[in-house]
């Protein structure tokens, strides 16, 4: 047994009884209330999920296993020469709540290595796409098409027991993991760079591997790491994690799981707001003729935008209320690395106008940018200018976070989800006092 397997194993014994005791003698004790308002807009704040993998407080941003992102970024082992820590050390610690040191980094390291290689019939699947076709559309269908590689499938249809489904979960989930990266550099040198495919380098780490794949150089290896960190998880609620959860209460491999995801990320609400940030600035830089707008110029392309009924893409959140600290961690990198990006100055420009605008119009709760008013120009700047490939980068680094969500809802037990509905009728009468169930 690995490391990794081993000290999640010795955790979730330890974490099991807790679950347990919760259930049986707590399960009564009332949470929450919800209302009308609550049933009809999207279940917002209803307090109806667990994970202990991260939680988002609103005002201090995502804590991933405790730690904010600032300081996962000064405890996790790094590189030697890098900014930016490893990717393998996000695995270990949002799978076993625990900081990695440079030994446990290295058992990752060889777990993802061992398993990186991708079946032939990926490529085939992958190269059969038409090239006009979007990349998450290529992305979930290369993931779903290994469903049959499912070690949990196999092991389920042959008869396990339910305390052990956790362990073949585990299995699938480092297996997929490992190959996301060789999907993601194959769909962009496939899309847009004449199909050369670049062979794995498997000296290197995740992330510099990574780059290697994609044939960009420094300090692009710190930048995949950064990225994937900084989207590994956003507790269970978002769009992603929750169709992660909810696909995966029914059994399905983690395949399955991570496919349906990915399309859940492909909305413009969601993940997809990385690759519309891009587009909106393109349409500002076409308006501006190239020249850098003045705050006037710029105030009336946000009101142009706004009152043509779009919302202002990279900003606002379901749950924050404050400037994403993912959005701080990108600018700060940004201002280290290229202060005079006409991107990033634009950018910044608008970190000035829009908070204030939307304040004004008073309909957007957090008025804020999030982490993709940011992402999409440091990828731009590396040379990736098909902003369409933006959102799978977003799907590898979330794919950690559900994955370490699936293993431990298998071992916790967590069953089907399956909220009751209503009808209108029934609350229009809960509304008037007359509903009587
Ligand atoms: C993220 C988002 C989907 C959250 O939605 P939400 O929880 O419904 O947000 P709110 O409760 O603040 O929405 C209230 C109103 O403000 C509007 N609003 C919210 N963010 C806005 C924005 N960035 N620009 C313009 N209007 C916005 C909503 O469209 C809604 O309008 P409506 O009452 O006419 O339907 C929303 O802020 C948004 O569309 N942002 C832009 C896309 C984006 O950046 N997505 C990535 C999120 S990480």
């Amino acid at each position: 047994m690995s490391n990794l397997k081993q000290v999640l194993y010795e955790k979730i014994m330890s974490w099991r009884p807790r679950t347990e005791k919760l259930l049986k003698e707590y399960g009564d004790v009332v949470v929450d209330k919800v209302t009308i308002a609550q049933i009809i807009g999207g279940m917002r704040d209803l307090k109806s999920l667990v994970t202990d993998i991260s939680y988002l407080d609103p005002m201090e941003g995502i804590r991933y296993r405790g730690y904010t992102l600032p300081e996962l970024f000064e405890k996790l082992p790094r590189p030697k020469g890098a900014e930016m820590p490893y990717i393998e050390g996000i695995i270990y610690l949002l799978f076993t709540g625990d900081i990695p040191g440079q030994r446990e980094v290295t058992d990752v390291a060889d777990e993802i290595n061992k398993r990186r290689i991708l079946p032939r019939y990926v490529y085939e699947v992958i190269d059969a796409f038409p090239t006009y076709s979007h990349p998450m559309a290529i992305f979930s269908t290369a993931i779903l098409t290994m469903s049959r590689e499912s070690f949990f499938s196999k092991k389920y249809h042959g008869g396990i027991s339910k305390l052990d489904y956790w362990d073949p979960t585990y299995e699938d989930a480092l297996n997929l993991l490992a190959k996301l990266p060789e999907i993601g550099a194959y769909i962009y040198r496939k899309l847009y760079k004449g199909g050369q495919r670049i062979l794995s380098n498997p000296n290197l780490d995740m992330g510099g591997n990574f780059a290697h794949m994609m044939g960009i150089d420094k300090p692009y290896d710190d930048v995949t790491r950064m990225n994937l960190i900084i989207h590994a998880d956003h507790e269970s609620g978002n769009v992603s994690a929750h169709t992660g959860h909810l696909v995966g209460s029914t059994l399905s491999d983690v395949y399955l799981v991570i496919s349906a995801m990915i399309n859940g990320l492909a909305g413009p609400l969601h993940g997809l707001a990385n690759q519309e940030v891009l587009r909106w600035l393109q349409d500002l830089n076409e308006r501006m003729d190239g020249k850098i707008p003045t705050l006037e110029e710029l105030r009336q392309f946000v009101w142009d935008t706004l009152n043509s009924g779009q919302v202002i893409p990279g900003y606002g959140h379901a749950v924050l209320r404050k400037t994403d600290p993912r959005y701080l961690i990108q600018r700060e990198f940004c201002l280290k690395h290229f202060p005079d990006d006409p991107l990033f100055i634009y950018t910044d420009m608008l970190f000035k106008v829009v908070p204030e605008i939307l304040m004004e119009q008073g309909k957007a709760k957090n008025p804020w940018p999030n982490l993709d008013a940011q992402s999409g120009i440091i990828q731009w700047h590396y040379g990736i200018t098909e902003y369409d490939f933006y959102t799978v980068l977003f799907g590898i680094g979330r794919a950690i976070g559900i994955c370490a969500n699936i293993v431990w809802d298998r071992a916790l037990g967590y069953p089907l989800e399956r909220p009751k509905s209503l009808t209108t009728e029934m609350l229009e009468k809960i509304a008037m006092g007359e509903h009587t169930d």
